[in-house]
């Protein structure tokens, strides 16, 4: 049995799709467990350019199956544009992808209200993908969500459909903010796309058991990142799902004792998008100049990202939660020309020093960052595939990383490509892949 769950450390948009996609080969199914299509990444096969928001990037690998679990909020309409781009260039998906019956579907009216949620003036911005995953999530949890069981079952559909508009519309009405819109006409389109979509939704829960039964191999490709948790991560500036390694168990169904192993990815530096506190955040030149090595801008919205040093007060709390088994560290290349590296070992606030991240938002924004720093290596790494070739100051960089961490550096991303990449030998991460 060797089940692993890759997800990533930090703010998200640690690079995940890399991983998931390099690893894919060694596993038999590919799962993301939550969120929606607020989380992306694009895939360069050939010539051909995929983005992908919502379904696992394992399609792309003939034979494999991809699973939506049931821990997700789906868009119908951006699920279908995805199926569209890969059916185009030739991926059976009618074979290879399967979306639980027990996902949550996300409808047009989840976007309004989160426009009307994010432009309340009393209420604190998050700086949300803006795609309505907080207001599907709370009918979800409000217990008048609409499953994919229900949305390809038209009679329960229409009924949940009905009840569900109705009072969107009412609260719309009561912000002055209801704009009458074709109801019949949405209605059908869902329903032409719920026709397409059911021969594809079933309990995955019940074919993942089937998976493991016959000796297939998992992989749980968590998305946005531990510090984006809603339980864990920097609340209220989080998203509304449990991206943790825990949410690999409630989002597919898969019990805790069927998972072998945990991998958290992060950068060697660190990013967010959206509000809230960061900090360890550079506003200065050097920051500039890491987003564009880095190419740091988010690829659902664009917006660029707040970038700064690595922080390991977060990162012990990630392992913490987590449980690491070992750290995949990428854009290491992105810190090439750098004289030093400052790392933040501690916070200090109030005059006191302290080692953990705080619970609470405000506090974790009057934090200051107490750094170490560690020697540049200023030379090249881009690419490099052999840990041997690095410099010995990116080693020592590495070493420090694992030191300060207690998690080992079992695999490095040198760049995009599968191939600039590190795994390394006698790790606990190469045996996970065995
Ligand atoms: P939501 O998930 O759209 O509700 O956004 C909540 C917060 O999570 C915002 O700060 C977003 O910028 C952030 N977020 C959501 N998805 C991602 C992601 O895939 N990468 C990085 N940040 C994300």
């Amino acid at each position: 049995m060797n089940n692993l769950i890759v997800l990533g450390a930090q703010w998200g948009d640690e690079g995940k799709g890399k991983l998931v996609d390099l690893l894919s080969d060694r596993f038999d199914v590919v799962i993301r467990y939550q969120g929606g299509h607020n989380a992306g990444h694009t895939i360069i096969i050939g010539d051909r350019k995929f983005v992908l928001k919502l379904i696992p990037s394992g399609i792309l690998h003939p034979g494999k199956s991809a699973v939506i679990g049931n821990g997700l909020v789906v868009d119908p309409i951006a699920l279908v544009t995805e199926i569209d781009a890969l059916e185009s260039a030739g991926v059976d998906v009618s074979r290879q992808l399967r979306i639980s019956n027990r996902a949550h579907v996300l409808l047009p009216f989840h976007r309004l209200m989160e426009r009307l949620s994010e432009a309340n003036p009393g209420k604190v911005s998050i700086g949300t993908t803006s795609r309505g995953i907080g207001p599907c999530y709370e009918d979800k949890v409000g217990r008048r969500g609409i499953r994919f069981g229900d949305f390809v079952r038209f009679e329960s559909f229409d009924e949940i459909y009905d009840a569900l508009r109705d009072e969107k519309i009412a609260i719309l009405k009561a912000f002055g903010l209801f704009e009458r819109f074709d109801d019949r006409a949405e209605r059908d389109r869902f329903r032409q796309i719920a026709e397409r979509l059911s021969p594809l939704v079933c309990d995955t829960a019940s074919l993942l058991d089937q998976g493991i039964r016959s000796g297939k191999r998992l992989l749980f490709e968590g998305a946005q990142g531990t510090m984006l948790d809603i339980d864990h991560g920097t609340y209220p500036f989080v998203t509304s799902s449990s991206s943790t390694a825990g949410g690999a168990c409630i989002g597919t169904g898969v019990p805790p004792n069927k998972i072998t192993g945990v991998v958290g990815i992060c950068k060697a530096y660190i990013t967010r998008v959206g509000g809230g506190p960061f900090p360890t955040e550079l506003t200065d030149a050097v920051g500039e100049h890491i987003r564009k090595r880095g190419n740091e801008f988010g690829a659902v919205t664009g917006r660029p990202r707040r970038c700064g040093w690595f922080d390991v007060p977060l990162l012990r709390y990630s392992a913490l939660i987590n449980g690491f088994d070992s750290l995949v560290i990428t854009k290491l290349d992105v810190l090439d020309d750098l004289d030093e590296i400052p790392v933040c070992v501690k916070y200090q606030v109030d005059g006191k020093t302290i080692e953990n991240m705080p619970e609470s938002s405000e506090e974790l924004a009057k934090v200051k960052p107490i750094f170490e720093s560690v020697p540049g290596w200023k030379s090249p790494t881009f690419g490099i595939s052999e840990y041997e070739k690095l410099p010995a100051k990116a080693r020592a960089y590495l070493a420090y990383l694992e030191k300060v961490t207690g998690v080992e550096a079992g695999c490095i991303s040198t760049g995009p490509e599968r191939t600039q990449t590190i795994i390394r030998k006698g790790s606990r991460f190469e045996k996970l892949l065995a």
